[in-house]
C-alpha cells in the first residue's frame, strides 16, 4: 500500500485493494463492540432506523468529500486544506481530526487490548469448562460467571495496561515497517472469515429459547423510546454512523490521497458503507437473540458484548475454537482500524513537520501510549474519550461537507468524481444537494442540540 515520504507517492494497487483498506479501516471493533452496546442503551429498532438514515444521507456523502479531498490534493488532511485552499484557515479542520485521531486511538486500542484478554480467557475457560461447571449453571449464573470476569479484569491494572500496550505496539510496528501490503492481504481473506463466523453466532444465538424478542428488540422500532431521550438518541446514531465509516477526521482524506486517478470514488463509498453497516447489523442479530435469552440488560453498556460473546461461546459446541477464532479476527479488525487512525497522525506528523516517517510513527505511538494508560486506569476518562466522537466527528464532517459544497470549485469535484471524464457521476446533482443543504444543516443543527444537551446534564439549572 502505502509509503509516504520521499519520492513518489504510493498508492492502493488495485480496485480491491481500496475497498478492502477502507473497509478494514471502518469495520472493526465500532461495528461489533460499539454499535451493539450504543443502540442498546438507546431503545433498538428506532434507533437503527435513525442510524441507517444518517448512513445513507449523510455518512455517504461525507465519505465521498473526504475522497475528492485527499485524492484531489494528495496530501496528509492538513496539508490537503493547505493545498486546495492556500491562505484560508480550513486546514484547521486537518488538526482538528489530528487532534481526534490522538483521542480516539487511545481509548480504541484500550478496547482492541481486550480482545486478547478475551482470547487467552476463552481458552482457559473452554478448557476448565468442567471444572467451573457450566452445564450445571443457569442462565442466570453464567451470565453472572461472565460480568463478574469482566468487572475483576477491568478493575485490575496490569492486564489492561499491558494488552493496550501490546496493540499499541503492533499498531505502531505495521505503520512504520510498511508491512500494510501484507495486512491488506490477509485482510482480504480474514474479514470475510469474520462474517462466516457471525453469521455461525447469528445461527446459534437465533437457536436459544426467548431469542426472538432480541430480534424484535433490533428491528421492530419502539418510537416512544425516541420520545424519552430524542436528542441523545439522535446525537448518538449520528456519532455511530460517523465513528463506523471512520468519517469526520480524516482518515480516508488520507486514504483517499493513496487512491488511484482512475478508481470510481462513488462506488468505493458505497461499497464500503455497505459493508460497514451489514457487518453491524448481523453483529446485532448475533448479539441481542443471546442477551434477551440470557437476561442480560440491552443497556448494560460498553461491556455488553464482552459479556454476551463468552456466554454464547460456552453455549455453542466446540465453543472454543470458535471463541478463540472470533477472538482473534476481532483483533485482527481492529488492527485494520488502529492502523488507519495512526496514519492520519504519522502522515501529519511527517508530510508537514518534516519527520521522517520513523520518528513520527515512534513520537505518536509513545503519546497515545500516554493517553490511553490513562484511559485504563480512569474509568471517567475513558468515558469522555469514547464519547467524544459524537461531536468531534460530526464537527469535523460539518467542515467537510461545507468545504466541498461551498468553497471548492464545482468542476473540481464533478472531475474528481467522474475520474476525469471516465464515469458519468451521474448522481452529481444529488450529492451537491446533500452536501451543500442537507448534511451541513442536519449536522449543524444536531452538533447545537448536542453540545446543548451536554450543556445542560453539567449544569442543570440552565436547563431549568
Ligand atoms: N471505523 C472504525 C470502527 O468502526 C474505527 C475507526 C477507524 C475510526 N478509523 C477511524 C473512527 C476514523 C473514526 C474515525 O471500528
Amino acid at each position: 500500500m502505502l509509503q509516504g515520504g520521499n519520492g513518489e507517492r504510493d498508492s492502493f494497487s488495485s480496485k480491491f485493494g481500496v475497498i478492502a483498506a477502507a473497509a478494514g479501516s471502518a469495520i472493526g471493533l465500532g461495528n461489533i463492540w460499539r454499535f451493539p452496546y450504543v443502540l442498546g442503551q438507546n431503545g433498538g429498532g428506532a434507533f437503527l432506523l435513525i442510524y441507517l438514515i444518517f448512513i445513507a444521507a449523510i455518512g455517504i456523502p461525507v465519505m465521498m468529500s473526504e475522497f475528492v479531498i485527499g485524492r484531489s490534493a494528495q496530501l496528509n488532511p492538513v496539508g490537503a486544506f493547505k493545498k486546495l485552499a492556500p491562505g484560508k484557515k480550513w486546514h484547521l479542520i486537518g488538526l482538528l481530526g489530528v487532534v481526534s485521531a490522538f483521542i480516539i486511538l487511545a481509548f480504541y486500542t484500550v478496547v482492541a487490548g481486550w480482545t486478547l484478554e478475551y482470547l487467552v480467557q476463552s481458552v482457559k475457560w473452554m478448557i476448565m469448562s468442567n471444572k467451573i461447571g457450566f452445564s450445571q449453571m443457569d442462565n442466570h449464573a453464567v451470565r453472572s460467571f461472565f460480568s463478574n470476569h469482566y468487572e475483576s479484569f477491568i478493575s485490575g491494572i496490569w492486564r489492561p495496561i499491558i494488552w493496550f500496550l501490546l496493540m499499541m505496539f503492533f499498531t505502531g510496528y505495521i505503520v512504520v515497517s510498511g508491512v500494510k501490503n501484507g495486512i491488506e492481504k490477509y485482510a482480504k481473506v480474514l474479514m470475510p472469515v469474520l462474517l462466516v463466523l457471525l453469521l455461525v453466532l447469528v445461527v446459534r444465538s437465533l437457536s436459544l429459547e426467548g431469542s426472538r424478542e432480541g430480534l424484535r428488540f433490533l428491528f421492530k422500532p419502539n418510537f416512544s423510546t425516541i420520545r424519552e431521550a430524542p436528542v441523545k438518541i439522535i446525537i448518538e446514531a449520528l456519532g455511530q454512523a460517523f465513528f463506523s465509516l471512520s468519517i469526520g477526521m480524516g482518515t480516508l482524506i488520507t486514504y483517499g490521497s493513496y487512491i488511484r486517478k482512475k478508481e470510481n470514488l462513488a462506488t468505493t463509498a458505497v461499497n464500503v458503507a455497505v459493508a460497514d453497516t451489514l457487518i453491524a447489523v448481523i453483529a446485532g442479530m448475533a448479539i441481542f437473540p443471546a442477551v434477551f435469552a440470557f437476561g442480560i440488560d440491552p443497556g448494560e453498556g460498553p461491556d455488553l458484548v464482552y459479556i454476551t460473546l463468552p456466554v454464547i461461546f460456552q453455549s455453542m459446541s466446540g465453543g472454543l475454537i470458535w471463541a478463540f477464532m472470533f477472538f482473534l479476527l476481532l483483533c485482527f479488525a481492529a488492527l485494520t482500524s488502529t492502523i488507519s487512525v495512526l496514519e492520519v497522525i504519522v502522515a501529519y506528523f511527517s508530510e508537514q513537520l518534516d519527520m521522517s516517517r520513523k520518528k513520527a510513527t515512534v513520537l505518536a505511538t509513545v503519546s497515545v501510549g500516554f493517553l490511553g494508560i490513562i484511559c485504563t486506569v480512569s474509568p471517567k476518562f475513558f468515558g469522555v474519550f469514547n464519547a467524544s466522537p459524537d461531536l468531534l466527528l460530526p464537527l469535523g464532517g460539518f467542515f467537510i461537507v461545507l468545504f466541498i459544497g461551498w468553497f471548492l470549485a464545482g468542476n473540481k469535484s464533478r472531475d474528481e468524481l467522474s475520474s476525469g471524464g471516465i464515469y458519468k457521476a451521474r448522481y452529481y446533482r444529488l450529492f451537491i444537494f446533500l452536501v451543500k443543504f442537507v448534511a451541513p444543516l442536519a449536522i449543524a443543527f444536531l452538533f447545537a442540540l448536542g453540545v446543548y444537551s451536554r450543556v445542560i446534564t453539567l449544569f442543570p439549572k440552565i436547563g431549568g
